[in-house]
C-alpha cells in the first residue's frame, strides 16, 4: 500500500523530482487547477481574451502579465470568498504579439504594455468540494492599476525638487508603477509592492546617478520613449526619480489611490515584509537585487491602531511615511575562507557572525534628517544605493525576498546568484556571501538582537547553500544531504503556519525548471529541503503562498527562451498546443481535502 510520506509537519509529502516537462507537476496526491491567467477579464465591461485582436482598452480591464507577488486576504460577509492581490511584474512583447517587430513597436503593442503592468485585484470563490480557486469576475473589489494609473508620493521625498517633472510640479502624482516584484501584506490590511528593475523604462539618461542604478544612456529595448516623452529623460530627468518605491495598496478601497512609500528608500525593492515591535510599530525589509548590492530595514516611529473604524484605518496609512531606514553591514567573525565542500570551516568552524543596521536618514513629520555625510536627507531616500556605498554597507550576492519567519522571528534572506562573485576586480567570497562565482545562491538566517526587530544589532548564519547536493560545496542547515531535493536560485520566500521556509527559484541552473520547496527551520528535521512542484518550460515560479489546504503559485513568463516567439513559443502552458503561452496563478491542494504535508 502506499506510505505515509515522512517529514517534518507541514512537510509530509513525496518530493517532486527534478523534471523539464512543459507542465506545473505536483507532489502524488495532490491536484490543481489554474485560477487566472493573463488576458481573463476582470472588470465590468472587459472582453473576453483574443490575443489575435487585443487592445489596451480589453487589457485594461484583463488580468495583467507576468505575476511575481501574489496576496490572499480576508473578505469577511462573502463566504467562501477571498481578496486576491497581484503584481504584474513586466511584459515579453515578443511572446504576446504574433510578428512583434521590437525595432518598430506601434503604439497599441507599447499602450497594451503598459496597460499589462502593474497591479491586479480580483475576488476568488473556492470550491466547496475541493481546494480548486475561480475568480468572480466584476465584482465591486476588482481593480487594475497600470503604468498610467495614477499613484501618490508620499513620506520625505513627496514634494521634492528631485521628483519634480513638466506633468506633475507639485512633484506628488506619479502616473503608474513599474516592475513590481516581491511584496508583502501590512497587519492593517494594505498590501505592499516592491518596485524593482525600474532602469529598463528609461532611456537616454546623462547622470551618474542614474547609471548607479542600471539607467542606460541610450534608447530602451522596449521603445516606450518614443510614445511618451517622461521615459526620456534627455526630456524628463526627473520621471525615473519617481520609480524604484514600496508602493501600498488598500485592496478594500477600489477608489484609495496607492502611495508611493519613500521613506523606504528608492532602490530595486524585492519585496516589503512587515512584523511589528512589541509596541506596535512597523519594521519593513527589503532587498535590493543588483549583484553586490545591498539588504535594508525600516523601522517605524508610529504605532499601528487596531480595529476596523474609519480613524484606525486612515492612522494606519501614515505608517510608513515617519521613520529610519538602516542599511546591513554584515561580518563573519573569522578570516573570510570560501566554501569548497573540502571541510575548510572558519576558525570557529562556522559560517557565521555578526552585523550591525547602519541609520541612513529618518524621516519625521516636520522634516527628515540625514545620517549620511555630505547627503542630504532628500538625496538619500532618492539615491539610496549612493547613501548605503557611502556608509561601507555590504555588498551581497543578490539580495531577493526577506522575510521574518513568524513563528521564531528569525529573518531569511535569499540571495538568489551572482556569477560574477570573485571574478576580476570583484570583491571575493566572504562569510555571508561564501562562495565566488555564485551560481546557484544562498539563503541566510538573521536573528535580531534580543529577538526584537528594531535591534540595530544582529546574528547569522548561513542556512543553505543551493546546489546540487552531490556538489560538496552545498550546505543544507547540517541536513544529510543524501535525502533532499536539488535547488538553484532562491527568490521568493513564505512560510506555512508551522514556521517551515517555503522558497521558489527563478533561473535553476541544475537542468530542471524552476519549482518550489520546502524546508524544516526547527528541530530534528531543520534543513530538510523538499520540491513541492515544477513548472513549465521558461518560467519562473513566484508568489508563493501557503494555507492550511492550499498552495498558490503563479507561474510567470512561461515560454520565455531565447530566440521565443508567438509563431514559436518556449511554452504552450497552460491552453496547449497552438495557443499564446499565458503567465498565470495555480492552486494546489490535497486530493484528501487534508492540510497541506500533514
Ligand atoms: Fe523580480 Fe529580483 O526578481
Ligand atoms: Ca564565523
Ligand atoms: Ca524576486
Ligand atoms: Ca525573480
Amino acid at each position: 500500500g502506499h506510505q505515509k510520506p515522512k517529514g517534518a509537519r507541514g512537510l509530509r509529502f513525496t518530493p517532486v523530482a527534478p523534471n523539464t516537462a512543459d507542465v506545473v507537476t505536483v507532489p502524488e496526491g495532490y491536484d490543481q487547477n489554474v485560477v487566472i491567467r493573463w488576458g481573463e477579464p476582470i472588470l465590468r465591461g472587459a472582453p473576453a481574451f483574443d490575443p489575435e485582436n487585443q487592445t489596451a482598452e480589453a487589457q485594461a480591464g484583463q488580468f495583467g502579465y507576468n505575476v511575481d507577488f501574489l496576496a490572499l486576504l480576508p473578505l469577511k460577509g462573502e463566504r467562501g470568498r477571498q481578496l486576491l492581490v497581484a503584481n504584474h511584474e513586466y511584459t515579453d512583447e515578443v511572446l504576446m504579439f504574433r510578428g512583434y517587430d521590437a525595432d518598430n513597436p506601434t503604439r497599441e503593442q507599447v499602450e497594451i504594455g503598459w496597460a499589462a503592468h502593474g497591479l491586479g485585484v480580483v475576488v476568488v470563490e473556492e470550491d466547496r468540494r475541493s481546494g480548486k480557486l475561480t475568480p468572480v469576475t466584476r465584482h465591486h473589489l476588482n481593480r487594475r492599476l497600470t503604468a498610467t494609473s495614477e499613484f501618490r508620493l508620499t513620506g520625505p521625498v513627496a514634494g521634492s525638487d528631485l521628483v519634480k517633472t513638466s506633468a506633475d510640479p507639485t512633484g506628488r502624482k506619479v502616473l503608474g508603477t513599474l516592475n513590481n516584484c516581491a511584496g508583502g501584506t501590512t497587519p492593517w490590511g494594505t498590501t505592499l509592492h516592491g518596485e524593482e528593475n525600474f532602469n529598463q523604462y528609461f532611456a537616454h539618461s546623462s547622470r551618474a546617478t542614474d547609471k548607479r542604478y542600471g539607467i542606460g544612456t541610450g534608447a530602451t529595448e522596449r521603445k516606450w520613449e518614443r510614445f511618451d516623452k517622461r521615459f526620456d529623460l534627455a526630456q524628463e530627468p526627473n520621471e525615473a526619480h519617481r520609480f524604484g518605491y514600496v508602493v501600498e495598496l488598500d485592496p478594500y478601497d477600489p477608489d484609495s489611490v496607492p502611495r508611493k512609500r519613500t521613506a523606504l528608500g528608492r532602490f530595486k525593492h524585492e519585496g516589503a515584509t512587515v512584523r511589528l515591535t512589541h509596541d506596535g510599530r512597523p519594521v519593513v525589509y527589503s532587498g535590493d537585487d543588483e549583484r553586490f548590492d545591498y539588504l535594508y530595514k525600516f523601522v517605524g516611529s508610529k504605532r499601528m491602531r487596531h480595529g476596523n473604524s474609519r480613524s484606525a484605518r486612515e492612522h494606519n496609512l501614515t505608517l510608513l511615511d515617519e521613520g529610519t531606514l538602516y542599511v546591513a553591514r554584515i561580518t563573519g567573525d573569522s578570516p573570510a575562507i570560501e566554501i569548497d565542500g573540502t571541510g575548510k570551516l572558519p576558525k570557529d568552524g562556522e559560517f557565521d557572525g555578526g552585523g550591525q543596521w547602519i541609520p541612513l536618514a529618518t524621516a519625521t513629520a516636520k522634516g527628515a534628517v540625514s545620517h549620511v555625510d555630505g547627503m542630504t536627507a532628500e538625496e538619500v531616500f532618492v539615491f539610496t544605493r549612493l547613501a548605503g556605498d557611502k556608509v561601507g554597507a555590504t555588498k551581497m550576492d543578490r539580495p531577493e525576498d526577506v522575510e521574518p519567519n513568524p513563528v521564531t522571528g528569525k529573518v531569511y534572506v535569499a540571495l538568489t546568484n551572482n556569477s560574477n562573485r570573485g571574478v576580476g576586480s570583484n570583491p571575493k567570497a566572504d562569510e555571508a556571501n561564501p562562495r565566488n562565482a555564485n551560481k546557484h545562491g544562498h539563503v541566510l538566517e538573521l536573528t535580531e538582537r534580543w529577538n526584537r526587530p528594531e535591534s540595530t544589532k544582529f546574528a547569522w548564519s548561513l542556512f543553505l547553500v543551493a546546489g546540487d547536493p552531490k556538489d560538496p560545496a552545498t550546505y543544507f542547515a547540517g541536513f544529510p544531504k543524501d535525502s533532499v531535493s536539488p535547488i538553484s536560485c532562491p527568490d521568493n520566500v513564505a512560510f506555512d503556519d508551522h514556521g517551515n521556509l517555503w522558497i521558489s527559484t527563478d533561473g535553476a541552473a541544475l537542468g530542471s525548471h524552476d519549482g518550489l520547496f520546502g524546508v524544516a527551520t526547527r528541530g530534528d528535521r531543520r534543513g530538510e529541503l523538499k520540491q513541492f512542484l515544477t513548472v513549465p518550460k521558461g518560467a519562473e515560479t513566484c508568489g508563493p503562498i501557503v494555507q492550511d489546504r492550499r498552495v498558490l503559485v503563479a507561474v510567470q513568463h512561461p515560454g520565455e527562451v531565447d530566440g521565443a516567439s508567438v509563431e514559436n513559443p518556449g511554452s504552450t502552458w497552460p491552453d496547449g498546443p497552438g495557443t499564446y503561452p499565458r503567465p498565470a496563478v495555480v492552486a494546489v491542494w490535497r486530493t484528501d481535502g487534508r492540510d497541506i504535508g500533514v
